[in-house]
C-alpha cells in the first residue's frame, strides 16, 4: 500500500519535471501513474488474500483444538449393566468446573425409587451443577454418585443415561421437525402413542397453531419457539423415552403465567410413578416434593418436607417470605 503510494508520487515527481522540460507528454505521465496503480491493485488483492488465509489458519487450530479434546469421560473396562434405578446417592460429593473454586462441598443425600426430592436455593447456589453430575456430564472431585450402591464410573454410560430424562433449564432442540426433536433416539411411536404424548405434554395448542403441525421446522436451536414450549418440547421427548429417573431443572426466567401452567401439568404428569429430582423455583413445585434438600453456596444446608423446613424458620422460611404470595391453587 504504503510502497503503491511512494511509486506514485515517485513517477509524478520525476514525470513531472520531464513534462516542464517538454520531454514528455502530459498524456503519457497520466497514462502510466493509471498502469503504475493497475500494477498495484492485484498485489493489493493478493496481500488481502494473505490475511484472510492467516485469519482461517488461527480459525482452523481452533477447530482442531475443539474436534482432539476428549469429550468423554473415561469408560470402566467391564462396565456393569443398570436394569433399573432403585436408589440415587450422593456420598460426600465435592465439585469443581475450575480447580481451588469448589461448587460442590460435601453433598449427601439419597433418593430412593418413586420418591420426589426437590433442590431449592438462591442463584449460583450450586443447583444445576448437581443435577449434572447425575448423567455424569461431569465427574465429582471428590466423593462419589451412586446408581444402586454403584458408582457411576463403574458403569456404562450409555445405559444408566437411557434410564433417566434431563430436561435442562433452556433446554437445547435441534433445527428440525417437533417431531424429530421428540421422538428422535426414542423407541419407535406409532401415531396413536405419539398423540397420547403429545396431549400429555400438553403440546396439542402448539402443534394446532402450527402451519405444518408435529412436522414444522422449529429453526436453528429451536428458535421458533418460546423458551417455555421449548421445555414442553423437552417433557414430550422424556415420555417418548418412558425413562424412570425425571431430572428437571426449572426455567428461571419468566414464562407467561399460561404455558407456565401447562408446563406445571406436564411435569406432574411426567412425575407419576417414577423417581424425580426436581430443582425448583416456585412453591407450587415444591410442596409435592417428598423431601426437600436446601442448598447455598455449594452446601446442603437445610433438608426435610415442606411443614417441616417451614416450622423451622431457618433459610427455607427465609426464602418463601422473599416470594411473592401465590393465589389459591387451580
Ligand atoms: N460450566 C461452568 N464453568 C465454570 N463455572 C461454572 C460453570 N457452570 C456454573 N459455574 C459456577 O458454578 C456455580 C454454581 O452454578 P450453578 O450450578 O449453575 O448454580 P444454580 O443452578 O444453583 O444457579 C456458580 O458460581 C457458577 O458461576
Ligand atoms: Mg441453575
Amino acid at each position: 500500500e504504503v510502497l503503491a503510494v511512494i511509486a506514485v508520487a515517485l513517477i509524478i515527481w520525476y514525470g513531472g519535471g520531464r513534462v516542464l522540460d517538454d520531454t514528455l507528454s502530459l498524456g503519457a505521465l497520466v497514462a502510466f501513474t493509471a498502469y503504475i496503480r493497475m500494477f498495484f491493485r492485484p498485489l493489493r488483492d493478493l496481500a488481502e488474500k494473505y490475511n484472510i488465509l492467516q485469519n482461517a489458519m488461527a480459525s482452523a487450530e481452533r477447530i482442531f483444538l475443539v474436534l482432539d479434546n476428549r469429550t468423554m469421560l473415561p469408560q470402566p473396562a467391564a462396565p456393569a449393566s443398570v436394569a433399573g434405578i432403585e436408589s440415587l446417592r450422593f456420598e460426600r460429593v465435592d465439585f469443581a468446573y475450575v480447580p481451588g473454586e469448589p461448587v460442590l462441598k460435601s453433598v449427601s443425600f439419597e433418593l430412593r425409587r418413586g420418591e420426589t426430592l426437590a433442590v431449592v436455593g438462591p442463584t449460583g447456589a450450586g443447583k444445576t451443577s448437581l443435577i449434572n453430575l447425575i448423567p455424569r456430564l461431569y465427574d465429582p472431585t471428590g466423593g462419589a454418585v451412586k446408581i444402586n450402591g454403584r458408582d457411576l464410573r463403574t458403569l456404562a454410560s450409555p445405559a444408566f443415561r437411557d434410564t433417566m430424562a434431563l430436561v435442562m433449564q433452556d433446554p437445547l432442540l435441534f433445527s428440525g421437525s417437533i417431531r424429530r426433536n421428540i421422538f428422535e433416539g426414542a423407541p419407535a411411536a406409532d401415531s396413536d402413542r405419539a398423540q397420547a404424548i403429545i396431549a400429555a405434554a400438553n403440546l396439542e395448542r402448539l402443534v394446532a397453531r402450527l402451519p405444518r403441525g408435529l412436522d414444522s421446522e422449529l429453526g436453528e436451536g429451536g428458535s421458533l419457539v418460546s423458551s417455555g414450549e421449548r421445555q414442553l418440547i423437552a417433557i414430550a421427548r422424556a415420555f417418548a423415552r418412558n425413562p424412570q429417573l425425571i431430572l428437571f431443572d426449572e426455567a428461571t426466567s419468566a414464562i407467561d403465567s399460561q404455558t407456565e401452567q401447562l408446563v406445571q401439568q406436564a411435569l406432574a404428569r411426567l412425575m407419576q410413578q417414577r423417581t424425580a429430582l426436581v430443582v425448583a423455583h416456585r412453591l407450587s413445585t415444591v410442596r409435592h416434593a417428598d423431601r426437600i434438600l436446601v442448598m447455598n453456596r455449594g452446601r446442603i444446608i437445610e433438608s426435610g418436607s415442606h411443614p417441616e423446613l417451614m416450622a423451622l424458620k431457618g433459610f427455607y422460611y427465609r426464602l418463601h417470605q422473599l416470594q411473592p404470595a401465590e393465589g389459591p391453587g387451580p
